[in-house]
């Protein structure tokens, strides 16, 4: 078959009637557990077939045998990482988007997307608060948010010392000391390692009970270096969810001549919140900061955002061209100036989308929401006897030890997995196993807390035994 026949647009149709009926399904189910790796492997295992299918047809196998390993993580009982919602309306947008077929790179392949990019970029600037003249690049998610700030430290800090890193790579470059909380999400190290500072050869800089970053600490380790170094803050740690004291930190930065580099997948979205924003004040004096839409602002996956103070960094580190790709006039913008793609999804649908579905107030209302939920979750598990809140909840995420051994915990999280009611992760925190509890879906109310709680109650029970139960 090499032409579309008349009908092959229906199949968008059956895609979307079991889109809908999954969702309507999942948002009101009782329990919500997943087959495994293996047995869905099996379901779909067997020889490249030899011939074309039907699209209704491939489009029913999918979803017959897919969902019955679809982890229920848009289910309003879904605590196990900071996932977000992929809300409706942003799936929509995102449908929308590959329907269309743009290829997002620039404004002659995809005028409309670029256009509606750079209304959501300066629609996120205002939202975070930050500086107006900021760029932002629609990233796949914070890892590569995180990488593409970084480049455009590199770019800048090395200019600034006379070395064109775009022209003539790292080696031989001055060297650029980066400093490190040294509570930092995993993924920071993967950019690190990707745009050559290594993972290793950074400086941890010693972090607070709750993760937050030292300024005193800060202070030192500058003071150790003879040139200004790129620092690697953090808005929301993984497990406490605290931030790092910008109103210190960036002042002593800026003294440094170095540049502020924040890590704010999810803590960022504090800058959205009257009640939260608090958390993260001084924060608009950095110079990059890498965030998620995914997460708080409940796109669908995937949706990241690369904001650099400097754009001209920004564009300099990432900036494509080539004689066949017409350049943007002055007053428009090429998306894949700012990210490291040429060729991407346009992102930018979904998250003006979503930024339209809650408009300023309901983002606000949606993270306090979240945070007052994973308050009332800690405080109320933090209760029960033998359990301990480990760290008080900052943001969205709580995190608790039961009985005083790591068996007991992990047996606890495993017992309420597979319960099904709710879905708990394990984490690693100061060396011991713990609980982990994200709030960040739209869907989560106070009731699927209260079922929560008595879930993860009545697993614990088990896990102690007859006797502590009584
Ligand atoms: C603090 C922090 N930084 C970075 C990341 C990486 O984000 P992504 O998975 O969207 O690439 C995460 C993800 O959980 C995170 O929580």
């Amino acid at each position: 078959m090499t032409t579309l026949p008349e009908d092959a647009f229906s199949v968008l149709q059956d895609a979307a009637d079991r889109a809908i009926a999954y969702r309507r399904a999942i948002a009101v189910a009782d329990r919500t557990p997943a087959a495994s790796y293996g047995a869905i492997h099996a379901a779909f295992d067997g020889p490249v077939p030899d011939h074309g299918d039907a699209p209704e047809a491939i489009i029913d196998t999918l979803a017959t045998l897919a969902e019955p390993g679809i982890r229920a993580s848009t289910a309003p009982r879904f605590f196990g990482w900071v996932i977000g919602n992929s809300h409706p309306t942003g799936v929509a947008a995102d449908w929308l988007a590959a329907a269309w077929g743009q290829n997002a790179a620039n404004v002659s392949a995809a005028p409309a997307a670029s256009a509606v990019e750079a209304v959501a970029a300066s629609w996120l600037l205002d939202l975070l608060d930050l500086p107006r003249e900021a760029s932002i690049g629609f990233v796949t998610g914070a890892t590569v948010a995180n990488l593409v700030c970084l480049a455009a430290a590199r770019s800048e800090m090395l200019r600034r010392r006379g070395w064109d890193v775009e022209a003539d790579g790292l080696i031989g470059a001055p060297p650029l000391p980066v400093l490190i909380g040294a509570d930092a999400h995993a993924t920071v190290y993967t950019a690190l390692k990707i745009v050559g500072f290594g993972a290793k050869r950074v400086i941890p800089v010693v972090t607070d009970e709750i993760g937050r970053m030292i300024p005193a600490a800060l202070e030192q380790a500058i003071a150790a270096l003879d040139v200004p170094p790129i620092v690697i803050g953090q808005a929301g740690q993984i497990n406490t969810g605290a931030s790092d004291p910008f109103d210190a930190i960036a002042p002593i930065v800026r003294a440094a001549g170095g540049w502020l580099h924040v890590d704010g997948a999810f803590g960022l979205w504090a800058q959205a919140s009257a009640t939260l924003r608090d958390q993260t004040r001084g924060i608009e004096q950095a110079d990059s900061w890498a965030t998620d839409g995914h997460k708080w602002l409940q796109t669908p996956y995937d949706s990241g955002f690369a904001i650099v103070r400097d754009a001209d960094a920004h564009r300099r580190a990432m900036a494509i061209s080539a004689s066949y790709l017409p350049p943007a006039s002055a007053d428009e913008r090429d998306p894949s100036d700012y990210v490291i793609e040429l060729s991407r999804r346009a992102r930018g649908f979904a998250a003006w989308a979503m930024i339209r579905q809650f408009g300023r107030k309901g983002i606000a209302a949606m993270l306090d929401q979240c945070c007052a939920i994973a308050a009332y979750m800690g405080e109320r598990l933090g209760a029960l006897p033998g359990v301990t809140l480990v760290a008080p909840v900052a943001l969205n995420q709580a995190i608790l030890r039961f009985g005083d051994d790591d068996a007991a915990t992990l047996a606890v999280i495993k017992a309420v997995q597979d319960d099904g009611v709710a879905y708990v992760g394990p984490s690693l925190w100061r060396g011991q196993w713990v609980m982990r509890i994200s709030v960040s879906s739209c869907a989560t109310t106070m009731a699927d807390a209260d079922l929560t709680i008595a879930s993860v109650a009545r697993c614990w029970d088990v896990v102690r035994g007859p006797v502590a139960a009584v």
